[in-house]
């Protein structure tokens, strides 16, 4: 009888970003951070032991994953046995809905589901803000969708920075997810990221205007104010993007198509909508909206690119583990 763990976990939009690190052996964050976890795009991701293997192994939707994927598993593996004082091998199999390196956030689920799955196969019994520090070890955004609903991610040190699970109360808040293009991106956001600290001379102005965002999301979120939080959202992502530009060579991750999307939620806007975009390391732009508005925004923005596939999401779960043979 072999057990195996099953982990479920989700998404997650940042509405104030994490662009670039304090620490990056560490994975700790330069900025803090706030995002919606979504209840779309799921991965699951399925771990078991095994003491005779001479190394882990990973499968992503049926598939052998390449080498690159498989050292960085193996390496986050690695961080769950030494805690653990263990030594056993791990067999993962991990299905993921997102499609994988659009701008979409799939390293988050992808994380925070193996940090689930392999702590509880380890036999570690980790709390949410345990278990948040772990997955940020395998990527930064990971550690904001082991919670549900909305998350804070702060800097700190390794012991300190995690994020943690904040009361939505009655917020009524979707995001319409517009995927204008589901290719992997040319630039990983940790590349990116770390360029955009080394090279670009706005860098400095983006760290100290995001902290001042975060300020005034916070005050917004307690407030229930969703048109408050779109504004600062809207604005905290176009700064991110502006940072990039201004790295040498320049990161350029939002299309025609994007800008597009933008000019037609603003037009939303005008028309008394209560309608703001994000957008993360790819040219998708994410709508946030009330969920009662969502579905006559995404009708008008499928009449503006037409190509694209839209799809709605509400605040999801965080992590679920669950055991089985
Ligand atoms: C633009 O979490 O993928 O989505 O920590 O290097 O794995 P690493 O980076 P990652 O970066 C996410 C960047 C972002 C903004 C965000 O989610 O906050």
């Amino acid at each position: 009888m072999t057990t195996t763990f099953t982990a479920v976990a989700h998404p997650n939009i940042a509405l104030i970003k994490y662009w670039g690190k304090s620490d990056e052996e560490l994975i700790l964050p330069a900025s803090p951070s706030f995002s919606m976890t979504l209840d779309a795009y799921p991965t699951t991701t399925t771990v078991r032991l095994d003491a005779t293997a001479a190394e882990d192994s990973l499968s992503l939707d049926g598939r052998a994953a390449g080498a690159g994927q498989r050292a960085r598993v193996s390496a986050f593996l690695d961080l769950v046995r030494q805690r653990a004082g263990r030594r056993e091998r791990v067999v993962v199999e991990s299905r993921n809905t997102v499609p994988t390196g659009a701008g979409l956030a799939s390293s988050a689920a992808g994380f925070a589901a193996l940090a689930g799955a392999a702590s509880a196969a380890f036999g570690l019994d980790l709390d949410l803000e345990e278990l948040s520090r772990l997955a940020r070890r395998g990527s930064g955004s990971a550690s904001r969708s082991v919670h549900p609903g909305f998350a804070l991610w702060r800097t700190g040190d390794d012991a300190g920075s995690y994020a943690e699970g904040l009361d939505a109360g009655d917020l009524d808040a979707a995001l319409v997810i517009v995927v204008l293009n589901d290719a992997a991106k040319a630039v990983s956001s940790r590349v990116a990221m770390r360029a955009t600290a080394e090279t670009s001379p706005f860098y400095s102005a983006w760290l100290q205007a995001s902290n001042d965002d975060l300020d005034q999301m916070l005050a917004a979120f307690e407030a229930r104010d969703l048109d408050g939080m779109g504004q600062v959202a809207e604005r905290n992502a176009l700064r991110m993007h502006a940072s990039m530009l201004g790295a040498v060579p320049p990161i350029r991750y939002l299309g025609a198509d994007s800008f597009t999307v933008l000019d037609a939620v603003a037009a939303l806007r005008a028309e008394g909508l209560t309608a703001y975009a994000t957008m993360d390391a790819g040219p998708n732009v994410k709508v946030l909206c009330p969920a009662g508005q969502a579905s006559r925004i995404a009708e008008a923005l499928a009449r503006v690119v037409p190509a694209a596939s839209i799809i709605t999401a509400g605040m999801g779960p965080g992590v679920r583990v669950y055991s089985g043979e």
